[in-house]
């Protein structure tokens, strides 16, 4: 069985990751691998991030790894908070204090279009392969749910009657762009 270390110090994709794989692949944590520490996010865009977080742990490891780098992007913002989706708050901020900005910057604005955009970069063998995933949607006016993280709670996808929170985790990850470009990866990985 193919078994790969998930780059990242984020338990809820850790725990994404691992249902939307299934047991088709081993998924080691960053944990179960002994890596301790945080892992630099220095680029401006998601595909130099993803490869960033992925080539640290492949050199510090030696194992076949892969990273995810995510931003959400809303349209009446120029595409912001886009890469800066994690931090847009500030410095250690938490994830309801990204929602609570952009929920204040989008008072009152009508056009609430909105995408999640995710690109994981794979390194097997010391060779990188890219996979990118979207989903479309809408910011919703309040937070609607209680499951999922980070924006979920404000994520309406295109088509559905539900947040991301308030969907069950199939649900999301079926159309999420975390689950498309997994699914890509899997693929690739001939799952
Ligand atoms: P990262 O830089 O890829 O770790 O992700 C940036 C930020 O985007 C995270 O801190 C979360 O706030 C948010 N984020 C990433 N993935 C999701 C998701 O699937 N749903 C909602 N928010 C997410």
């Amino acid at each position: 069985m193919t078994t790969l270390l998930f780059a990242t110090n984020n338990q809820h994709k850790l725990r994404e990751i691992r249902e939307i794989i299934g047991t088709s692949i081993q998924i080691i944590s960053l944990n179960d691998a002994g890596f301790e520490g945080d892992i630099p996010e220095t680029g401006d865009t998601l595909a130099e991030n993803a490869c960033q977080k992925a080539r640290f742990v492949y050199e510090r490891t030696g194992r076949d790894c892969f990273a995810d780098d995510t931003g959400l992007f809303i349209d009446a913002l120029d595409g912001r908070p886009g890469v800066y989706s994690a931090r847009y708050a500030g410095e250690g901020c938490s994830f309801d204090d990204n929602v609570r900005k952009i929920l204040a910057e989008l008072e009152g604005v009508e056009n609430r279009k909105a995408s999640f955009r995710c690109v994981i970069c794979l390194i097997l063998e010391g060779k990188e392969h890219l996979f990118e995933g979207r989903v479309d949607g809408i910011i919703l006016t309040e937070r609607k749910g209680t499951d999922g993280f980070g924006y979920d709670p404000v994520f309406r996808p295109k088509g559905q009657l539900q947040s991301f929170s308030q969907m069950p985790p199939y649900l999301k990850n079926g159309i999420s762009h975390r689950g498309r470009a997994i699914g890509k990866m899997l693929r690739f990985l001939g799952n």
